[in-house]
């Protein structure tokens, strides 16, 4: 890598606010056993937090937020959980498009919609569409989505591009396959939380992860309140971000 502090990726500003948060919700189905309910009570109460955190990070002034609501391989759970997760996405989406709209939340989907229902793809298109040129939070929410499948989905464009003519194979580098991800527009991830006590990345942002923070708490995601939102900007507030370079050089970065 250059040693040239012009072509090293930029440093967060000083707030200690991440730009980019990406959020694994895990610990649904375990909350709601823990109260002998059953799985979907879970969700439903993921939901909750789900709009908190909304809030919670609009208010701090967050840039993008993305929520791993539902995974590749999600689509192996009993099919009676999957019909309870995809119809509580669609009915989120219904009751809520209007009220992020009017908070001036910009809602994104990231993942292989071609597996939704049709109902379920109009929805989603209309909630883009509401909210397209709104300016403060950008919610992107992961569903059907896998690291893999969008590096995989990258390299399909790219060959095709190549087989067509208009893409020279000189020309694949790191930032045309990062145009080339769900995530082309956004700005990288800063802090990665992930609840519910296990310290994975379960194929979620994979490329995009590569200099993210990664914090890990075992509240379980409908547990998960403002307070503990802040406790992780806190630790990630204490964290020096080096992108590969050393303290030294930090500090020259700094005070350019
Ligand atoms: C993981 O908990 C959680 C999920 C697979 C679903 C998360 C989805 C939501 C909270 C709905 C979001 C909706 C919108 C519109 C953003 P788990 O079931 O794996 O929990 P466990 O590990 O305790 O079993």
């Amino acid at each position: 890598m250059s040693s040239n502090p012009e072509q090293l990726p930029a440093i967060a500003a000083g707030s200690g606010v991440p730009r980019h948060v990406a959020v694994v919700m895990d610990g649904n189905g375990r909350w709601a056993q823990a109260r002998f309910l059953p799985r979907p009570a879970g969700h439903r109460a993921g939901v909750d937090a789900v709009r908190r955190i909304v809030e919670a990070c609009g208010r701090r002034g967050v840039k993008v937020l993305t929520l791993f609501a539902f995974s590749s391989e999600n689509w192996t759970r009993p099919e009676e959980e999957v019909s309870v997760l995809m119809d509580l996405m669609l009915r989120t989406l219904e009751k809520e498009a209007s009220r992020l709209h009017e908070n001036n939340v910009r809602v994104r989907m990231i993942g292989d919609r071609s597996r939704f229902s049709h109902r379920l793809q109009r929805q989603i298109a209309a909630a883009e569409e509401l909210t397209a040129d709104n300016t403060g939070l950008t919610l992107v929410i992961a569903v059907s989505y896998g690291g893999r499948w969008d590096l995989a989905q990258a390299a399909r464009r790219i060959a095709e591009a190549v087989q067509d003519g208009s893409l020279d194979p000189e020309q694949v580098n790191e930032s045309l396959v990062e145009g080339m991800l769900n995530t082309a527009d956004l700005p990288p991830t800063d802090l990665l939380i992930r609840t519910g006590g296990e310290s994975r990345i379960s194929n979620f942002l994979l490329w995009q992860l590569a200099y993210a923070e990664l914090y890990f708490t075992p509240v379980l995601w409908p547990d998960f309140r403002e307070a503990h939102l802040d406790e992780a900007f806190d630790w990630y507030a204490g964290r020096e971000r080096r992108f590969g370079r050393t303290s030294e050089q930090l500090g020259r970065v700094s005070r350019a």
